[in-house]
């Protein structure tokens, strides 16, 4: 079986894949052009979140059989078009989940306390000691809009800092630890609230003015999710306008953001899409993927 490599992925993974028997080769810099026009000669590909795959491509490989992403969302791939043609699809559902639930406790923290703007201030030799009175995250209450295997992950550390929390996820019935509530409620409810569901034609947008209103004033939101969950022009205005106190971003609607203003805002902390960007998480992912495809390639 001949498969490509698209994007970077741990060269113990590819070690294990050649081992196993598997033609692979690398590109990680492929480009969609050089893609459509080498991709027909192979039977499986491995992608990341760099490449997308969409059905124009799909169309021209009709002897593709496999596409492995590594990581979790299937939104840079048209999946059920893939599988309409026969070619099986699979994706590391977990091997990121504690990565992108610290980086969200991370970032509840780093709002709680004013992290970030306190190490500027002293970057800047100032000492303002009395600026950063902060809160505790103890006793509050955390809304997670998507309880799966990373929303699961957040409760369990955030019930440990003896943190309420509170779900709203139409497609879960009960999670450990947390009550299950309507959105409007958590809206309602929350000191902290953190995204974690796909972005989808239902979730596109699902926060934005309106729900920003129904949200206690002084609100956190994080979002290491995806971008376009949050209405970044109702986030903008909510955290100019005073309603929300503070955000932490991962995720945008574009990536990179096309318009900066956003990340720019001083009660917004920020990173570039890092949410799996550990060594542990990048190790389960490769180690999955070849996992995944040795058991595929063995079946086949
Ligand atoms: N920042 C990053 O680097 C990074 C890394 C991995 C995953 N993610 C994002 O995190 C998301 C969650 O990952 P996961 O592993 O927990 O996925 P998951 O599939 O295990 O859980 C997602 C949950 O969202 C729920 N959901 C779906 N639509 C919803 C809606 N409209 N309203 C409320 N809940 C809804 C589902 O029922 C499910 O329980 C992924 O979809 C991905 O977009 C980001």
């Amino acid at each position: 079986m001949k498969i490509l490599v698209c994007d970077k992925t741990e060269a113990e993974a590819i070690e294990r894949l050649r081992a196993a028997g598997l033609t692979v080769d690398t590109n990680f810099e492929i480009t969609p052009e050089e893609l459509v026009k080498v991709l027909p000669a192979y039977d499986g590909m491995i992608v990341r979140s760099r490449t997308k795959v969409r059905q124009p491509l799909i169309d021209v490989c009709p002897n593709l059989k496999v596409i492995v992403r590594g990581g979790v969302g299937l939104d840079t791939i048209d999946a059920d078009y893939a599988r309409s043609k026969g070619i099986t699809v699979m994706n590391t559902p977990k091997a990121s989940s504690a990565s992108v639930a610290e980086l969200a406790i991370g970032y509840m923290f780093a709002l709680a306390r004013s992290i970030c703007k306190a190490t500027e201030t002293m970057k800047a030799e100032k000492w303002e000691k009395k600026a950063f009175e902060g809160d505790e995250l103890g006793g509050k209450t955390l809304g997670l809009v998507g309880i799966g295997n990373i929303g699961r992950e957040v409760a369990r550390r955030a019930n440990a800092l003896g943190m309420t929390v509170i779900a709203y996820d139409p497609y879960v019935k009960e999670a450990e630890g947390v009550e299950l509530v309507k959105l409007d409620e958590l809206l309602a409810e929350a000191d902290y609230i953190s995204l974690h569901l796909p972005k989808t034609k239902e979730s596109e947008n699902m926060i934005g003015k309106a729900q920003f209103e129904k949200m206690k004033a002084g609100v956190r939101i994080v979002n290491c999710a995806r971008g376009g969950i949050i209405d970044e022009a109702a986030l903008y205005e909510a955290l100019t306008g005073g309603k929300v106190a503070g955000a932490a971003l991962d995720v945008y609607a574009a990536e990179p953001p096309t318009d900066w203003k956003l990340v720019k805002l001083d009660n917004v902390i920020a990173s570039p899409h890092i949410g799996a960007a550990t060594h542990e998480a990048q190790g389960r992912v490769g180690a999955e993927v070849a996992d995944k495809l040795i058991e595929f390639a063995k079946a086949h």
